[in-house]
């Protein structure tokens, strides 16, 4: 049970707000009708759509496992970290069927999606046996499959692997990047949308 006093320290804001559900019955007769959330029952339901409220855009992480087994994972946690040392990091869940792979591989690849690459995210975030097979791609850093077509890309060396809960954060140590035109492809709120740049709308 929420009391008064734990109810007083919860935040509020003018988005998707979280407060625990006894809060909820008790907040339903304020006007703040948001949707609530709660520590120790967590509504992972209302988590996910929050977090989806962040847009990002699209990576496919590839890798090679010691044993020469070539695996992809379509991935919108990737974010960059640091420039110098520059460091990326992205995480996977740790029940996916590439968990052990990537755990166990030395290096990873970063692929950034165009727009037109949605088929290739597609391809990547469902589960089956040799995801590279009829893919195209180079091969890079420790092995991985660089992808052909992205518009850029970041060859790392795994520095670290941090628990994340669910998820495993890999941090990875940038060893080589290029970067190419296109338009990024990108994800929010559960779909794939493609970037508007407002600065060139009020231009025009
Ligand atoms: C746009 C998008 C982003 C995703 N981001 C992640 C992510 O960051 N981490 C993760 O573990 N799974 C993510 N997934 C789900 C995985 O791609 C999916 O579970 C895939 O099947 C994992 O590959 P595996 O089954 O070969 O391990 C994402 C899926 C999509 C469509």
């Amino acid at each position: 049970m929420a009391s008064a006093h734990a109810i007083s320290h919860m935040t509020t804001s003018r988005g998707a707000t979280c407060r625990d559900s006894t809060t909820r019955d008790l907040m339903s007769q304020s006007s703040d009708k948001q949707p609530v959330w709660n520590d120790s029952r967590m509504d992972t339901k209302l988590l996910r759509r929050a977090m989806g409220r962040f847009a990002t855009g699209v990576t496919v992480v590839t890798t090679r496992t010691p044993d020469g087994k070539f695996e992809g994972v379509t991935a919108n946690s990737f974010s960059t970290v640091s420039l110098d040392p520059p460091l990326v990091l992205w995480s996977l869940g740790r029940t996916s069927a590439s968990f052990n792979s990537f755990h166990t591989a030395s290096h990873f690849t970063i692929n950034v999606l165009g727009l037109h690459q949605i088929a290739l995210s597609q391809h990547f975030s469902t589960p089956r046996l040799d995801k590279l097979s009829g893919i195209e791609h180079r091969i890079g850093h420790g092995g991985c499959p660089v992808l052909s077509g992205t518009i850029a890309h970041f060859e790392c060396k795994t520095e670290s692997v941090v628990d994340g809960g669910d998820h495993v954060i890999f941090i990875g140590r940038v060893l080589d990047a290029s970067f190419h035109d296109g338009e990024p492809l990108v994800f929010a709120k559960g779909a794939y949308h493609r970037a508007v740049s407002l600065v060139e709308e009020v231009a025009s």
